[in-house]
């Protein structure tokens, strides 16, 4: 089983609109609302695949219930600790323009040391009954960076995998504490390097050296995924490098397409398939994820469809 944790989830508000007009009337097309969380989505994916998986985490009030309702009805087992406060709504606004959207987000409720212990006894149960822990998304007030380290170091003490999905400070503490799987996207990996990857090649560079950061913080076995949008993803390992050529699909909305991937990817390793196999289904997730609009996630066919035209290459 897969069990994801989304410290911080949220509804997302997507609205969709002609063009976006500042300090102006803005008519909204279409009102999408949706569970959001970088662990949410992952565990979407698994579900819609046929896996075994759980969502845990932090939800609270109306919007957290919303949340459990959705995960309910796309057959997604969640087990959620519940919150004085109301979990966050983040508003995306897609203009039809093609580019990237306006997004708005909150901070999110606080989390007490009280229902931190409480999270952390369920946590545990469900680690045992784990073959990979994912963790993704940023942390609410209340919680930091030490937090993230305690819930990956208690994996491995249970000899469970874990994958760890963050950007800024709390991706490069986390890091330190050896996540046997990372997927940095073009961005998150230039913000750790400290330049940009502009291609094929500097993601290589960077995938080899997130590798080598995983080995030094203590990851016995680790893999270094990194991202690149419409252009693939390459995957280092201490045995070898490997590239995936991007699927070529009618993007519409990209957001999520990095948790469909490793989602995807964490499936097909549960099933026995090697990483650069399991990297073909993961462009093909990311793709399918690509070409549905606003947060919406790829659905199972395109998936299956898109998987049977992924190309991985050893390059060394
Ligand atoms: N426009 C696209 N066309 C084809 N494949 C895509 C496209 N966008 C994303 N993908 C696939 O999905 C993978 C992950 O995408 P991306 O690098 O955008 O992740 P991300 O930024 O982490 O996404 P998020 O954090 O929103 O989930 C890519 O490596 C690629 O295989
Ligand atoms: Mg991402």
């Amino acid at each position: 089983m897969i069990t994801s944790v989304t410290l911080n989830p949220c509804i997302d508000e997507t609205l969709f609109v002609d063009g976006l007009l500042v300090h102006d009337r803005n008519e909204v097309r279409l009102l999408e609302v949706d569970a959001g969380g970088k662990g949410v989505n992952l565990s979407r994916i698994v579900a819609a695949l046929g896996g075994e998986t759980v969502a845990i985490g932090f939800l609270g009030g109306g919007p957290g219930a919303f949340i459990r309702q959705v995960l309910d009805r796309q057959g997604v087992r969640h087990s959620f600790t519940e919150l004085d406060q109301d979990t966050r709504t983040n508003f995306i606004v897609e203009d039809g323009s093609g580019r990237p959207p306006t997004v708005f987000t909150q901070r999110g409720p606080d989390v007490t040391e009280v229902r931190w212990s409480e999270f952390s006894g369920s946590f545990d149960s469900w680690l045992r009954q784990s073959k990979w822990l994912a963790i993704g998304g940023s942390v609410p007030p209340g919680l930091g960076p030490a937090h993230v380290v305690e819930l990956g170091r208690s994996a491995r003490a249970h000899g469970v995998p874990w994958f760890l999905d963050a950007d800024g400070d709390l991706f490069a503490e986390g890091l330190k504490a050896g996540p046997d799987l990372i997927k940095p996207n073009r961005d998150e990996a230039a913000r750790w390097l400290g330049h940009a990857v502009k291609d094929q090649q500097d993601a290589l560079d960077a995938a080899l050296r997130f590798l080598e950061a995983q080995s030094r913080a203590g990851a016995q076995d680790p893999t270094a995924v990194v991202s690149l949008g419409s252009k693939g993803a390459v995957l280092a390992r201490a045995e070898g490098t490997w590239v995936g050529s991007p699927i070529r699909v009618e993007p519409k909305s990209t957001i999520g397409s990095g948790d469909s991937m490793i989602g995807a990817m964490l499936h097909r390793r549960c099933l026995g398939e090697t990483w650069p196999e399991a990297l073909a289904w993961g462009l093909a997730a990311g793709a399918a994820t690509a070409m549905t609009d606003g947060t919406q996630i790829g659905q199972r066919a395109d998936i299956e469809r898109l998987a049977s035209q992924a190309l991985v290459n050893r390059t060394s």
